[in-house]
């Protein structure tokens, strides 16, 4: 539709009785029109209309439900050419938002900088650092039932970032690190906190580290990925995950991690379903 025809006071009235009546329009997209003008009428695309449509007839486990995932590395600046970051791909986090996504979720996804093209059926948000990352989560979570933390976020970052490129006059160079702020732990200690799953990633003592992530950052779940071996975990195509929770663990074995994810994701809709039921039948009986 042209645009003028689009905010006419007429259209706009006829399109507000339509959704009272609880009929669902989709769209109108903006931009550029047939007829030369610029503005709100075009027809969404495609792709956004199938996305829409599936939403509507969603019957999965996570149907209604509003998850936030974050992936990827995060990019710790020293100077404008250099920076600190991991090996992290993001397909682990990604898989898991489609995973949530097919579940029949609405996902945002806050990724690190990674080489993957945005996931279907996901909002996607594009961060750098882990301050940012820490930003961006603090500010879509409102609403958030469950967060899954995939993201490899820095541990540190430099103190300062140069804002020229450092030249190479001194035959040493130390940096001074800070510490930067754990995204997971803030989001589980929100007084309205989300159901919330962590990842662990381990060389070492597997269990042990994971059981302390669990308690350390109060969460309801961890997924433990070991992390030590070179094709498998970070950067691969596979996985494999040791799910604990305060009430047990269980395993879920090798495999690709689209697959994988959707296993861990029909985990954590009956994790979240049960403390849900719990919740609630506590609070009948007050
Ligand atoms: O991206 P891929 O190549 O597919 O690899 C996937 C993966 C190995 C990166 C992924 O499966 C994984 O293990 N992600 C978590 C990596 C990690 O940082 O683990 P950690 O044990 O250091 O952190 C524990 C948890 O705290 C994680 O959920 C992490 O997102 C979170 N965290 C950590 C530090 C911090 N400052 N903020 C955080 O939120």
């Amino acid at each position: 539709m042209n645009q003028q025809m689009w905010l006419n006071l007429a259209t706009q009235e006829n399109a507000a009785a339509i959704k009272k009546h609880g009929i669902r329009i989709f769209g109108p997209a903006a931009g550029a029109q047939a007829c030369g003008e610029t503005g709100p009428g075009r027809m969404l695309e495609p792709v956004e209309i199938l996305s829409l449509t599936s939403e509507l007839f969603s019957t999965g486990t996570l149907a209604g439900l509003h998850v936030l995932v974050t992936a990827g590395p995060t990019w710790e600046a020293i100077d404008p050419v250099r920076g600190i970051t991991n090996r992290s791909s993001g397909r682990m986090g990604y898989a898991v938002a489609e995973a949530a996504a097919e579940a029949g979720a609405k996902v945002t996804l806050v990724s690190g900088p990674t080489a993957l093209g945005d996931p279907q059926r996901v909002t996607t948000i594009r961060v750098s650092s882990a301050l940012e990352m820490f930003d961006s989560v603090h500010a879509h979570i409102e609403g958030i039932d469950i967060f899954i933390g995939v993201a490899a976020v820095s541990d540190y970052r430099p103190a300062s970032a140069a804002s020229q490129k450092i030249k190479k006059h001194a035959d040493t160079l130390s940096l001074e690190l800070v510490k930067n702020p754990d995204i997971l732990k803030s989001v589980a200690a929100l007084s309205s906190a989300p159901f919330t799953v962590g990842f662990a990633a381990e060389t070492e003592n597997l269990e042990t580290h994971a059981r302390e992530k669990l308690i350390e950052k109060h969460i309801d779940l961890v997924a433990m990925n070991d992390v030590s071996a070179t094709d498998i975990g970070l950067d691969t195509e596979d996985n494999r995950l040791l799910l604990i929770d305060r009430h047990g663990k269980s395993e879920l074995p090798q495999q690709h991690k689209s697959q994988l994810a959707r296993a861990l994701i029909q985990h954590v809709a009956e994790k979240y379903h049960a403390k849900r039921t719990t919740q609630d039948s506590r609070r009948a009986r007050r």
